[in-house]
C-alpha cells in the first residue's frame, strides 16, 4: 500500500449538479487527488434514505454526476471513484457500527433535526434515517481514512464518526482506526442567484451542465445592488451578489469590475451580461462532457464505477475482516 494518506468524501445523487458543489467541493477533490489516496463516492444509499418514497431519480442522477466529476478534473486514474451501494461492505459495517453506538449520540445529532425540518414533506421518522450518520461513519472506517473533506454542516458526523472509533478501540482493545480529520473546504460563500441561501428548492441555482442560453437567463434574473437605482449611482459591490460571483470566478477581472461599479463607469445589466459569459466559458467542460459523440455512454460511466467499486472493494474487506477479526465474529489471523 502506499504511504499517502487516505481521504475519502461523498455525495447524495439527488439532482443536478451546481456552481456551489464546484466551489464547495469539486475544486477542493481535484486538488486532493495530488497529496491523498482519494475515495469519492456517490452514495446512493444516503441519497435513499430520504428520497424512497420516489428513488427512480437516483440512478441517473449518479451518472450525471460522475460525469461532472470527471469533467472538472477527477481522475479515475488517480482516484478511487465508486457507488456506495456497489460496495456491500457499507452495509455491513454500518451494522456492526449501529449494535454499538448509543441512541443518544444519534438522536442528538444536530443536523437530523434540522433534516427533519428541512426535507418537510416527506416521511423521515424512519430507522434508516436516523442512522444516516452512522452509515457516513462505516463510509469513512472502511478506507481508514484519515482526512474528509466536507463543508461545515457535515462536522457534526465527523465528530461523531470519532466518537465511534474511540468507543470501538475502548471495547475491543484495538487501534484500527486512525481518528478522522474534517479537511473543511475553505468554500467562500456562495448565495443563490436570488441573494438567499443556494438551494434546489429555492430554484436560486446555476447548473453546471446547463445550457449558455439558460445561464445567461439566470444571470439576468440575478439580484444586484439594491441601494443602486440610476446607472449614475455609485455601486457598493461588497453587498452585491453579482460582484461576489465576479470574485469567485473571474478573481483576475473583479477588481477592476468592482472599481467600475463603484464609480459607476460599470452598469448592473452590464455587469450581469459579462458574467453570464464567464459563468459559460467555465462550465463548457460540464456541457462538452455530455455533447454527442464525445461524451461517455452511460454503459462507460458504468464500467467506470464498477472498476471503482473494484479496487474500493479490496480496501473494504479487508478492514471488515480485521473487524471482526478484532470482535471475534472471525477466526484470528494466520501467519
Ligand atoms: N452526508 C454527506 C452530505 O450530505 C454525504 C456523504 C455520505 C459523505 N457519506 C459520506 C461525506 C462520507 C463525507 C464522507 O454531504
Amino acid at each position: 500500500m502506499s504511504e499517502r494518506k487516505r481521504c475519502l468524501s461523498g455525495m447524495r445523487p439527488t439532482g443536478k449538479l451546481h456552481l456551489g458543489h464546484l466551489v464547495g467541493a469539486l475544486k477542493n477533490w481535484k486538488a486532493l487527488q495530488e497529496r491523498y489516496d482519494c475515495y469519492f463516492m456517490a452514495a446512493d444509499w444516503h441519497a435513499l434514505m430520504s428520497e424512497y418514497e420516489h428513488p427512480q431519480a437516483i440512478r441517473d442522477a449518479v451518472y450525471d454526476n460522475v460525469l461532472d466529476w470527471l469533467a472538472c478534473g477527477i481522475d479515475p486514474a488517480k482516484s478511487v471513484i465508486f457507488r456506495q451501494s456497489d460496495v456491500p461492505e457499507h452495509a455491513e459495517l454500518y451494522t456492526i457500527l449501529s449494535i454499538l453506538t448509543p441512541l443518544g449520540w444519534v438522536e442528538r445529532v444536530p443536523t437530523y433535526k434540522e433534516q427533519l425540518r428541512e426535507l418537510e414533506g416527506r416521511e423521515l421518522a424512519t430507522h434508516g434515517f436516523l442512522g444516516y450518520p452512522i452509515l457516513q461513519a462505516a463510509d469513512i472506517l472502511l478506507y481508514q481514512a484519515h482526512v474528509v473533506p466536507v463543508g461545515e454542516d457535515q462536522l457534526p458526523h465527523l465528530e461523531l464518526t470519532r466518537e465511534i472509533v474511540r468507543r470501538f478501540h475502548s471495547l475491543y482493545h484495538c487501534e484500527l482506526f486512525p481518528e478522522p480529520q474534517p479537511l473543511l473546504t475553505e468554500a467562500p460563500r456562495l448565495l443563490g442567484t436570488d441573494g438567499r441561501k443556494m438551494s434546489k428548492s429555492y430554484r436560486n441555482t446555476i447548473g453546471l451542465a446547463e445550457s449558455a442560453d439558460e445561464i445567461r437567463r439566470h444571470a439576468q434574473a440575478m439580484f444586484t445592488d439594491p441601494t443602486r437605482i440610476k446607472m449614475t449611482d455609485p455601486g457598493h459591490p461588497e453587498t452585491c451578489n453579482v460582484c461576489h460571483y465576479w470574485k469567485l470566478f473571474a478573481p483576475a477581472r473583479a477588481a477592476a469590475v468592482w472599481e467600475e461599479c463603484r464609480t459607476s463607469t460599470r452598469g448592473c445589466a452590464q455587469n450581469k451580461r459579462e458574467l453570464a459569459e464567464v459563468l459559460i466559458e467555465l462550465t463548457e467542460p460540464f456541457r462538452a462532457a455530455r455533447a454527442e459523440p464525445r461524451g461517455r455512454t452511460q454503459q462507460e460511466l458504468e464500467a467506470l464505477l464498477q472498476a471503482g467499486a473494484e479496487r474500493a472493494r479490496q480496501v473494504a474487506q479487508r478492514t471488515l475482516m480485521d473487524v471482526k477479526r478484532v470482535i471475534g465474529l472471525a477466526a484470528p489471523a494466520t501467519a
